[in-house]
């Protein structure tokens, strides 16, 4: 993938789920602290760059996905399992120099496959997945295009004949991951669209860990953690899948797409 399109879907991403001020979103800080600049309050001198990656803030309440997706689980999910993710990328990046200082997509390309860097891809997937995952989903009353439209749809249609088709392609692909994962819609080096599954918190940029014809620049993700739906319908994950459709905005799949095909 070319650096310029990481560039812009990084760009996009971080955009859509940085809130409040002070937030850097997806982006570690750079920036080390002079020892002329120090103020009263900071007694230690920094030199070198030191992972900043904090949790972004959603885009609306925690009941807002309610009855699709109870509060509770939402207070869970982003409140413990997403912040854990990120606290758990920040601590494994400081023992880790080489992947450091390196941008949330940038990362999950660089990452490999090797017990030394397991924590940094777990974390790392967990946190971009799941940071992905917020921007795409909405209460179903604010949603402006509860359907894809446009150049999305143009390539929905090549790739799978039909929309109806690719949800059905996403479920299946949700169904058949074995434990926990993602079902993902992403775009590929050609630019086509293709629907594909991955265990734990992997996930289509890391290229150094998933196979040549499943790479590509996520669009949409949907989380098959049982985290992300057992308080509401335990074991049926086939049910949660039936109502996550309900939620997802399409403006912002199609603003992704739109990234990821320059
Ligand atoms: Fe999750």
């Amino acid at each position: 993938m070319k650096r310029k399109d990481f560039i812009k879907n990084t760009a996009l991403l971080a955009g859509s789920i940085v809130v409040g001020a002070g937030a850097t979103g997806c982006r570690p800080s750079q920036q080390a602290v002079k020892k002329d600049n120090l103020n009263a309050n900071v007694s230690k001198v920094e030199d070198k760059p030191k992972p900043a990656f904090v949790l972004p803030a959603l885009e609306y309440p925690v009941d807002a996905l309610v009855p699709y997706i109870d509060k509770q689980t939402m207070e869970i999910h982003h409140g413990k399992h997403h912040a854990a993710y990120v606290a758990n990328l920040n601590k494994a990046l400081e023992a880790n120099a080489g992947l450091l200082g390196k941008n949330l997509t940038d990362l999950c390309a660089a990452v490999g496959a090797g017990a030394d860097q397991s924590a940094i891809r777990n974390n790392g997937g967990g946190h971009y997945n799941h940071s992905l995952f917020w921007t795409i989903l909405a209460n179903p009353n604010t949603i402006e295009q509860k359907i894809p439209t446009g150049k999305l749809l143009s390539a929905i249609n090549e790739a799978f004949s039909s929309v109806e088709n690719l949800q059905k392609l996403l479920k299946d692909a949700a169904l058949s991951q074995f434990g926990s994962g993602w079902a993902w819609l992403s775009v590929d080096k050609n630019k086509k669209l293709f629907v594909s599954a991955t265990a734990n918190q992997d996930n289509p940029l890391m290229k150094n860990i998933i196979a040549a014809d499943k790479q590509g620049t996520p669009i949409l993700g949907i989380d098959v953690w049982e985290h992300a739906y057992y308080l509401n319908y335990q074991n049926k994950r086939k049910d949660y899948l039936e109502a996550i459709f309900n939620l997802i905005k399409w403006e912002q799949v199609d603003k992704l797409f739109a990234a990821a095909i320059g």
